[in-house]
């Protein structure tokens, strides 16, 4: 119920959805410069409904293994805690073309092929796929190629809201995909589509919508990572799920990560291949990312990191060579920048390796991010491998926080990661010292615990 609706200017940051009654350079919340774009909004003043509103004793609610669908796409369902919940706002974030919109046509398609079992506990029975970026036809090519049969999805080509929540509620769908949420617009605000204001209102009415029918809406959002389109960054306390879907572009792995998610544990990644005929499932990964790993040459060492429960088994490579400038360069990828200019500093002070005239390279390979301090120990023995130039046994696999004394310290979920080295043949796993004593397993793989980096690289290194 609205009544006498008033409109004004504002000036929004784009970045973090700051209002301000003038324009400011530099976001007052944020600290972004250069972000704040005039939007007009409208107030709705809003009549209270006279409807009485009781609350629920907790143990009166009701809970059935049901609520959740799986898709039996295994990557997928393992990111969302065991498949998507009915009634809850999934947001899939990700650069322009890493394959968002070919994720969920897939996704759509598992969900609507498994409908018969879906029907009989939700009562709704269709998948509705809206996008306001590509046309019918775009989509059934897309469609042809991913080699889908999609009949009991409908696609709807619409971007104002209003006209699509009318479609909605008339036959409300098991599951809905908005491709994506920055071409969506609602006519109740003038700021134009894409913008902050536009964005959370859409958003806002989407959310509503899935609470009310418990019908399931994915959201795409473009996202890029210097935050040059940042709006969709807004949504992630509205909804229930924030997946991040990330990958290299010339590289065919494309790993999903979950960012948020209020009904299972973060850090969870899935991992797919883009492949001719869609995104392809990656169950053993470790066998995949070891693949192309050369043999006997510096530099390059296996370490073993942990993606929510999930351990991976990864060829970390490092080059060091002679400065020709006068700034010597740090370039990484895959881990993080300040943690490498620590190890440097750890190993120059800790080990007496100082590397102040040279490059250092250091590369994760396959396109991957680590983001736990277990590869320390890897990223060392990596480049003191290429410093020496001589080749790290190729049989091992490194786990170990490093501190600042030098230290190898411990790390949890040994035994997964010890587990997985052995599944893959490697012949020695080497891990803090701190670790040894809280093994209660057996495993056909030798372990040594090291104390310091310097005993891994007496081990190693010969
Ligand atoms: P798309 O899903 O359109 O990305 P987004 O929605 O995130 O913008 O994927 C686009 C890229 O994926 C495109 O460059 C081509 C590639 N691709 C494949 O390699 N194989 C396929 O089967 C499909 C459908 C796309
Ligand atoms: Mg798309």
């Amino acid at each position: 119920m609205l009544s006498s609706n008033k409109t004004k200017t504002v000036y929004i940051c784009q970045a973090c959805g700051h209002h301000s009654l003038r324009w400011v350079g530099k976001c007052p919340d944020c600290g972004t410069w250069n972000s704040m774009t005039e939007e007009k909004v409208t107030k709705h003043k809003r009549a209270y409904a006279k409807q009485k509103i009781a609350p629920t004793p907790l143990g009166e609610v009701n809970v059935q293994d049901e609520d959740r669908v799986k898709t039996g796409l295994k990557e997928f369902d393992r990111v969302v805690g065991g498949g998507i919940v009915k009634g809850s706002v999934i947001l899939v974030g990700g650069d322009p073309g890493i394959g968002k919109s070919t994720l969920l046509l897939q996704i759509s398609e598992k969900i609507a092929s498994g409908m018969n079992h879906t029907v009989r506990t939700s009562g709704y029975d269709k998948v509705l796929y809206i996008t306001g970026e590509e046309s019918l036809k775009q989509i059934k090519l897309r469609a042809e190629r991913l080699k889908i049969t999609p009949d009991k999805i409908e696609i709807l080509t619409e971007t104002n809201l209003d006209l699509i929540l009318d479609v909605l509620r008339q036959d409300i769908p098991f599951m809905v995909v908005i491709d994506s949420i920055q071409t969506t617009y609602t006519q109740n605000l003038e700021s134009t589509p894409g913008s902050i204001s536009q964005i959370r209102e859409c958003a806002h009415s989407l959310i509503n919508f899935a609470k009310e029918t418990g019908s399931s809406v994915f959201l795409v959002g473009h996202v890029t990572k210097d935050g040059s389109i940042a709006g969709p960054k807004v949504l992630e306390h509205m909804v229930d799920t924030v997946l991040y879907f990330e990958g290299e572009k010339n590289h065919i792995y494309r790993i999903l990560r979950t960012v948020k998610n209020r009904f299972g544990s973060t850090n969870e990644i899935g991992i797919f291949q883009m492949q001719e005929d869609g995104l392809g499932e990656v169950e053993n990964p470790s066998l995949l990312f070891l693949s192309e790993r050369a043999q006997n040459i510096s530099g390059s060492v296996v370490v073993c990191s942990l993606e929510g429960t999930r351990p991976l088994l990864l060829e970390l490579q490092a080059l060091v060579s002679p400065s020709n400038y006068g700034m010597p360069q740090r370039v990484c990828s895959g881990i993080d920048y300040k943690r490498l200019a620590l190890l440097l500093a750890i190993l120059e002070k800790r080990a007496g390796i100082s590397l102040g005239a040279f490059d250092v390279f250091v590369n994760a390979a396959g396109g991957v991010k680590i983001e736990e301090p277990a590869v320390d120990l890897g990223t060392t023995v990596a480049i003191t491998s290429s410093f020496k130039d001589i080749p790290a046994d190729n049989k091992s696999v490194l786990v170990g926080e490093v501190g600042l004394g030098g230290e190898v310290r411990a790390v949890n979920q040994i035994e997964r990661r010890i587990r997985e080295a052995e599944k893959l043949g490697f012949e020695n796993c080497i891990i803090p010292q701190g670790n040894l004593k809280t093994l209660n397993q057996r495993f056909n793989i030798k372990i040594t615990g090291v104390k310091s980096i310097k005993e891994a690289f007496d081990l190693i290194l010969t």
